[in-house]
């Protein structure tokens, strides 16, 4: 069976279509641009509405399938920006209608996990997910995926966005921040934010912005960010991975390809004699491929949804999804 499937929770629209081996055909995105990056919801929504319809067709060109082909519709059902979840949605639906096939509503955090663990090759990791607007510890336990540790404010990567924009980075400024960050010296001081298992952001980009009022060079702003904020991902992803005895970790998220994070991240699994495993990028950021795959792994184990009883779930936690396929 083949699966096409429609992402929309945020910033990214994206259409996949992969078969039931997890072959992704067809990874087609679309980010809304611009170099503000603060995100308005009815915009992206916008956005995806103009694009949805010509990433279909550029898909399945590009998969070589024609709509008879097609045998499930998968979405992002949450979490994320209202306005945008309905937008998928609503493709989704109409396209299921119209091809007269079932259709799957899929939990977007628990899509980053399966499809790294179906293209990394790896079985049962603990999952460190840091994109734009996320930023959790999930792995698989006693049935469920459950999320051991997470950001009680924002995202990282919002942070690392917000510090960017306020310092005319333009947007997005992760990859300009990992840039600079190579050339920054000396190690300024941010408040280190790890409660228990959980992260917080917020007081390391009021601290940062203050330091660069005061003078302190953006390369070693860049840097001090970079390090602090790593080692506490690190250290939540360590603490869960020896709480629930994983020894692989995956990563998942745009923020997961820097660089200095994969680094920091596998000389931790190397010292506890754990591996890491990292999809390709474009399997890291949001997309659609990772929508379809685990729509199939729902629909193969049984798992079947009305269009009536798909409304999106803006707040959908990784621990309320139902895993019937493991
Ligand atoms: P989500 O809805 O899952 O929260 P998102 O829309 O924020 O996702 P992603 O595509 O997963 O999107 O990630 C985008 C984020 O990744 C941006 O905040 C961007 O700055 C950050 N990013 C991209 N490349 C890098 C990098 N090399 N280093 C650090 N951050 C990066
Ligand atoms: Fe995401």
């Amino acid at each position: 069976m083949i699966c096409l499937g429609i992402e929309g929770t945020a910033h990214t629209a994206g259409i996949g279509i992969v078969d039931d081996e997890g072959h992704v055909l067809a990874n087609a995105i679309d980010m809304i641009g611009g170099e503000s990056g603060g995100i308005h919801p009815r915009e992206a929504a916008n956005h995806h509405v103009k694009v949805i319809p010509e990433l279909i067709s550029k898909a399945m060109a590009e998969a070589k399938v024609g709509y008879g082909d097609i045998g499930l519709v998968a979405f992002s059902q949450g979490p994320g920006l209202g306005p945008c979840l309905r937008t998928a949605a609503t493709a989704a639906r109409a396209l299921a209608l119209s091809i007269d096939v079932p259709i799957m509503g899929v939990n977007h955090c628990v899509a980053h996990l399966e499809i790294g663990r179906k293209v990394a090759g790896c079985e049962d990791p603990a999952l460190l997910y840091a994109s734009g607007g996320n930023t959790q510890v999930i792995a698989y336990a006693g049935g469920k995926y459950r999320v051991f540790g997470e950001t009680l404010d924002i995202g990282i990567g919002n942070m690392l966005d917000k510090f960017g924009r306020e310092a005319g980075l333009g947007f997005p400024s992760g990859p300009k921040i990992e840039q600079l960050a190579k050339q920054g010296k000396r190690l300024v001081d941010l408040p280190y934010s790890v409660k228990g298992m959980d992260v917080a952001f917020s007081g390391i980009l009021t601290a940062a912005l203050q330091l660069k009022k005061k003078g302190t060079p953006m390369e070693d702003l860049c840097f001090s960010i970079q390090e602090t904020c790593f080692s506490m991902l690190v250290e939540v992803t360590e603490r869960a991975m020896a709480h629930v005895e994983k020894g692989e970790v995956l990563l998942g998220g745009g923020v997961v390809q820097n660089k200095r994070l994969q680094e920091m991240v596998r000389i931790m699994a190397e010292e506890r004699g754990a591996k890491m495993f990292v999809p390709p990028s474009k399997l890291c950021i949001d997309n659609g491929a990772m929508i379809a795959w685990t729509g199939l792994l729902m629909y193969d184990s049984g798992t079947r949804m009305e269009v009536d009883n798909t409304e999106i779930n803006q707040r959908f936690r990784t621990d309320e999804v139902e895993v019937t396929w493991r």
